[in-house]
């Protein structure tokens, strides 16, 4: 965990959507909140209000014990299921750098440490010319990239490996999310080999009841 402008943080990014990028990044505030810490979450923008479901802002404050709002955790929400630049196009406006940059800066003002969660991929626009590794590079905190613990994800997790270090980001870890209970021969081999050739520490998230916070293993960053 390193500190852009005081406050440490990390970035959790993943290899796609629907990897666990909210689950990881919540289990990662949970456990800072559970060693005392304060912890502010964020997330530039949420799409996809429309469907059923826990929102992403809703898990990370619930896991956080943070009193943010939602407009405080994620400056941007949008209803459809859309990348946040489509999101955005279709509500007649445009996703602002500087807004993003200010309200992680006011949420991390108050906060031991804060934990961001990304939008898809590291290349999914947030605005037409803004991408989440252009965020990711502004906030200045170091990445964790979330990936499949299953078949394919060698390639994506090491694509995203070379994308996140090409701009200069620092990655502290990869995570293997859900991590089988019987892992066959792949999952193992998965995770050798994306630390051996992307020369990073992988760690593992395994199958969780989101509902109990308590009952989640601790994951330290
Ligand atoms: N370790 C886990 N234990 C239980 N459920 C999980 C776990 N990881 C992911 N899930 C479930 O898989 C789905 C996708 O996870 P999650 O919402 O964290 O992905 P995401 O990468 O944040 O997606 P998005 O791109 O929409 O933000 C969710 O329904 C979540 O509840
Ligand atoms: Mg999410």
């Amino acid at each position: 965990m390193a500190a852009a402008e005081g406050t440490p943080g990390v970035f959790v990014t993943g290899t796609s959507t629907e990897v666990g990028k909210t689950v990881v990044a919540a289990v990662i505030a949970r456990t800072l909140a559970a060693e005392g810490k304060r912890v502010a979450v964020f997330k530039p923008a949420v799409t996809g209000l429309e469907e059923e479901g826990e929102t992403d802002h809703a898990l990370l404050r619930r896991a956080s014990g943070s009193n943010q709002s939602d407009e405080e955790i994620a400056p941007y929400r949008y209803g459809p299921p859309a990348s946040p630049h489509l999101a955005a196009a279709l509500a007649a406006e445009e996703i602002d750098p500087e807004r993003l940059h200010q309200a992680a800066r006011e949420a991390a003002a108050d906060a031991d440490a804060i934990v961001c969660e990304g939008v898809g991929g590291l290349l999914v626009p947030l605005s037409p010319t803004y991408l989440v590794r252009d965020l990711a590079v502004d906030l200045g905190y170091p990445l964790i990239v979330v990936a499949s613990p299953s078949l394919g994800t060698i390639n994506h997790t090491l694509l995203t490996l070379e994308s996140a270090r090409g701009a200069g980001l620092e990655v502290t870890a990869v995570v293997l999310n859900p991590w089988p209970d019987e892992p066959s021969e792949i999952e193992p081999d998965n995770r050798e080999t994306i630390a051996r050739l992307g020369e990073v520490r992988v760690e593992t998230v395994p199958q969780l009841n989101l509902s109990d916070p308590s009952s989640w293993p601790p994951l330290q960053i």
